[in-house]
């Protein structure tokens, strides 16, 4: 106890003596302002700056590129590919700078210190502005706040840890062995990085940044571009543009207008001279030797987009967690993605670990695309807001229209997962908006089975039309292929619900008043149902199919089961006929669900209902409640019924 206040009173005394230093470096920062802008005429002069941090350098003009967007007078550059499918004005035109790339570079007239580069040795007058910006900020926020929490806060992860991580760390090698037996082409095509960032933290930007130049071959990097999506993080700014222009091979772009993800990757990919872009998110850490087996795959097919397996960094302890290959991208009926680890792949040929797997989405974390490619399939959707679902379109518009994506297994990158999402994420309104958008242009008839699990989207359709004339004129004009086609060929494993009415939709319960649900989180593989009050949302939506398999979820892929007297969700057979444990009747004059195998009857039970009750009946339950086969009876506890939220239209 006594050791714990010791602590406390110990860090108190810093804080305060950091806030002091913090103060000075403050005012000598003003000070030099007002000196700066008076000696502005002598800053050439040679000889050793005197206070070297303080000192503003411009940027040289070709690392700090103010890019207005949609601005119809500047010119196409030469480089940017020949565009079939984008209507002029969809596209975003940057001015070329090329040619004055040899600016004078002011290397090494001073130096630049960063969080978490030297911490140590840091002293008054040698605080980078971002490091006193942030302690500022924190004070404001109440001295008592933990620097952790407040990090996590603000950015969704520990960045107190991250700043204390080397920017140039190497992750632990968790290639197959077979991976290193791999030969490449002596020609591979260049990659452009593209790496779009929105008030990223310094640190997990920096790393990343480091993290391509430190692994990738110089003679097929052809230039890391960073693509600032209208930041307003005093960090991101002229120290940013500083830091950068000491960087051999990285380009700042800055837009004026918020682009969201999309956008702001095809105003990169505008931009870039290699032959294939890299587009990467601003928080990722490359495993060595990453970037050769994705330019040779789209090498060898330039209709070909891939991804590297997407490893985890931990966002509280920035711990490295290799994934399980294989793995794969999907998207369910809510048009939400995951990775999926997919035993069936699995086999006993060790080829297989080295071999690229046909996925039928691919993450926004990472893809390779082919630079023409990319913009004869449309780029990003220009009216997707924001960010959340663009790269489950482009998955769906690279299949349909004539490309294939796949995940390729000697290539790893790690990926920072967000505890949780910062403050500037869209609502659920503007994702609905994307999702609307996908459903709109690529889902044909399909799209009720959409609505019916997402119905905010529902809801937002029927106020407001998407505007998807062009997106449907690019669809005709690639000849793309229709959703049925993508269900059958590329994902054929996704159940295709039935909906019929009566027999889908919410499954409530008469006697309890509450819905059956499969608690988040509780993973795919199934486990307890619960009785919880119903959310109207879609969440809740399951489907009676003609094979009387209850499918539960968006991926209509756990089917209702029993385990003892326990009704519970397990992983859908992928065979036919479906086994009969799984078979359900619903008799709609009792509203009974019974299980054909045993003839007992679906019973609903409230978390802590029956502890009232007779306490004989509270011997049967468990207090936890649930959903139990009981005898049949005409008790309300076993009275449902399927309740359609939304009934969508086809059109
Ligand atoms: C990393 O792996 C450990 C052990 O397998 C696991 O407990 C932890 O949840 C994983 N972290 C992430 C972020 O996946
Ligand atoms: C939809 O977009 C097209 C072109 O982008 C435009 O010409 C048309 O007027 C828009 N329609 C509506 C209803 O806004
Ligand atoms: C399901 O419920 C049973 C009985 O209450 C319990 O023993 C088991 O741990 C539960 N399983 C899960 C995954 O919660």
């Amino acid at each position: 106890m006594r050791l714990w206040s010791r602590a406390t009173a110990i860090r108190r005394r810093m804080l305060c003596l950091w806030l002091l230093l913090l103060g000075f470096a403050l005012v000598t920062l003003a000070l030099s302002d007002l000196f700066s802008r008076d000696r502005d005429h002598s800053r050439d002069k040679p000889g050793p700056p005197r206070r070297p941090l303080l000192q503003r350098i411009p940027s040289p003009p070709d690392l700090e590129l103010i890019v207005e967007s949609r601005d119809p007078a500047l010119e196409l550059g030469v480089d940017v590919a020949p565009l079939k499918s984008l209507q002029e004005d969809e596209l975003l035109f940057v001015p070329s700078v090329q040619g004055t790339k040899s600016a004078p570079q002011k290397k090494g007239s001073y130096k630049v210190l960063m969080p978490g580069t030297s911490k140590g040795t840091a002293v008054p007058g040698t605080l980078a502005h971002g490091e006193m910006g942030k302690a500022v900020r924190l004070h404001l926020d109440g001295l008592e706040k933990d620097m952790e929490q407040a990090a996590v806060q603000k950015y969704g992860f520990n960045e107190v840890v991250s700043e204390r991580i080397s920017l140039h760390r190497r992750l632990p090698e968790t290639r197959h062995p077979e991976c290193f037996g791999e030969q490449y082409s002596e020609s591979l095509p260049s990659a452009s990085v593209v790496i779009c960032f929105h008030d990223e933290a310094w640190s997990t930007l920096l790393r990343t940044v480091h993290s391509v130049l430190d692994t990738a071959p110089r003679q097929y990097l052809q230039e890391v571009l960073l693509v600032d999506d209208l930041s307003q993080h005093g960090h991101l700014k002229t120290v940013l543009s500083e830091y950068v222009s000491h960087l051999d091979g990285v380009r700042l772009i800055r837009s004026t207008r918020r682009l969201g993800a999309g956008g702001c990757r095809t105003l990169g990919a505008a931009r870039a001279a290699g032959e294939v872009l890299v587009f990467m998110d601003s928080h990722c850490e490359c495993q060595k030797g990453w970037l050769e087996p994705l330019l040779e795959r789209v090498a060898q097919d330039r209709t070909t987009v891939v991804s590297p397996i997407m490893d985890v960094i931990d966002w509280q302890t920035f711990r490295y967690n290799a994934t399980q290959w294989p793995v794969r991208g999907v998207f369910d009926w809510r048009l939400d993605f995951y990775w999926e680890s997919n035993p069936q792949l699995e086999d006993k040929d060790p080829e297989k670990a080295v071999r690229p797997v046909r996925s039928p989405a691919l993450g926004g974390e990472v893809v390779a695309i082919d630079r023409h490619f990319f913009q004869s399939v449309g780029a990003y959707d220009p009216g997707m807001l924001l960010w959340g679902a663009e790269h489950i379109e482009l998955s769906i518009r690279v299949w349909s229209c004539g490309g294939s994506m796949e995940v390729v297994p000697c290539s790893r990158v790690a990926h920072l997962n967000r505890h949780h999402l910062p403050y500037h994420f869209p609502d659920q309104d503007l994702l609905q908006r994307n999702k609307i958008r996908i459903a709109a242009t690529w889902m044909d008839a399909y799209k009720k089975i959409f609505y019916r699990r997402e119905t905010l989207a529902h809801f937002i359709r029927q106020s407001e039309s998407p505007n998807i004339t062009e997106r449907m004129r690019l669809k005709r004009s690639l000849g793309c292929r229709n959703f049925h086609w993508f269900l059958t060929t590329v994902y054929p494993q996704l159940y295709i619900p039935q909906d019929r009415p009566a027999l889908s939709g919410e499954l409530y319960s008469v006697g309890t008043g509450g819905c059956a649900d499969y608690p988040h989180g509780q993973g795919l593989q199934g486990g307890n149902m619960s009785i919880v009050p119903c959310s109207g949302t879609g969440s809740q939506h399951c489907d009676l199919n003609s094979e009387g398999e209850v499918r539960w979820g968006p991926m209509g892929a756990l089917c209702l089961d029993t385990k003892g007297d326990r009704v519970v969700l397990s992983p859908c057979p992928t065979h036919r006929p479906t086994a009969s444990r799984l078979q359900w009747k619903f008799i709609k004059l009792s509203g009974q669900l019974v299980h054909q195998q045993s003839q007992l009857c679906l019973e609903a039970v409230k978390e802590g209902g029956l502890l009232q009750s007779s306490p004989r009946e509270a011997n049967i339950y468990p207090s936890t409640g649930g959903l139990f086969l009981r005898q049949c009876t005409h008790h309300p506890r076993q009275q449902w019924h399927f309740e359609q939220v939304v009934a969508p239209k086809g059109a």
